[in-house]
């Protein structure tokens, strides 16, 4: 016989460690010392990082010191052999934090057995917190949410990211980026995975794609996306793969469009090098 696990009690836990990260936030929203460059131009680590992440690794080793931990900042710890893995960003969104632009969150994971189940993101900003958890459905400050119901690429806000390698490489989604302005009500790029995905679960946004993530910046939001209704797929409508690096994710009513329009694009080769 297997033991289902208790889903609602790792949420609360989640729960417990993304708020006292955002209180850490909060406290160095603002007042920065530190802002470095941890290797690629733009790719940005502070103090707030650091400490937001000590104290989700403290919560978490309290109640399950014999659970596996990817943490963005430390890395890969704790019992190997586990199958369970708490995947954390303790800061998603670190430029526009560091530029006192308010758009990120802490966001934290749990993936069982390889598939994502639990999922917290908390914006100290505005207060809200995101949670869901697979079976259990997902909630704003503890009230339903449902993606939208727009369901023409016409009609819909979409949003994206580009990962700190896009200088480099010509897969950088300049391209797609530009297309699918051309094709909707506009694309964003807000600077912060996490809340792209908690965005769309509550309906405010209709399609998220990226490339360049890891897992820490999406396993949160895909529980939060599939359990509002959504769809999370790779561009090309075949299985979610966590470490692949790409997600589509979208209200479910625009996924077939936005992943043929998303397929047909060839990347571009602007610019033809770094700036
Ligand atoms: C980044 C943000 C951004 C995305 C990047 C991520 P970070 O995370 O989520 O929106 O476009 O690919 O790396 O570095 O702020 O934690
Ligand atoms: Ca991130
Ligand atoms: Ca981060």
């Amino acid at each position: 016989m297997t033991v289902k696990p208790d889903l609602a009690h790792y949420l609360d836990i989640a729960t417990e460690a993304a708020l006292a990260a955002g209180a850490v936030l909060q406290h160095y929203w603002g007042n920065l010392e530190e802002i470095q460059e941890k290797g690629r131009p733009g790719d940005l680590v502070t103090e707030a990082d650091a400490e937001a992440e000590a104290v989700v690794l403290k919560v978490l080793g309290r109640h399950f010191p014999d659970h596996q931990i990817l943490a963005e900042e430390s890395g890969q710890q704790g019992n190997q052999s586990s199958a369970y893995l708490w995947a954390i960003d303790p800061l998603d969104g670190t430029t526009n934090y560091a530029h006192q632009y308010p758009f990120f969150a802490t966001s934290i994971g749990l993936i069982i057995e390889g598939v994502p189940q639990v999922g917290v993101i908390f914006d100290p900003f505005r207060q809200e917190l995101f949670r869901a958890a697979k079976g259990l459905g997902a909630t704003r400050n503890r009230q339903p949410i449902q993606v939208s119901t727009v369901n023409t690429l016409n009609q819909s806000l979409l949003v994206t990211g580009f990962a700190y390698d896009r200088r480099e490489i010509v897969d950088n989604n300049y391209a797609e980026f530009c297309h699918l302005t051309h094709l909707t009500q506009g694309v964003r790029r807000a600077g912060a995975a996490s809340l792209d995905l908690a965005y769309v679960a509550c309906g405010r946004l209709d399609g998220y794609w990226e490339r360049g993530l890891s897992p820490w910046d999406i396993s949160a939001g895909v529980v939060l996306v599939e359990e509002a209704g959504g769809r999370i797929t790779a561009y090309d409508e075949s299985p979610f793969d966590l470490y692949s690096g790409r997600i589509l994710a979208t209200n479910r009513h625009i996924h077939r469009a936005l992943s043929t329009e998303l397929l047909t694009v060839t990347p571009s080769t602007f610019p033809s090098k770094a700036l």
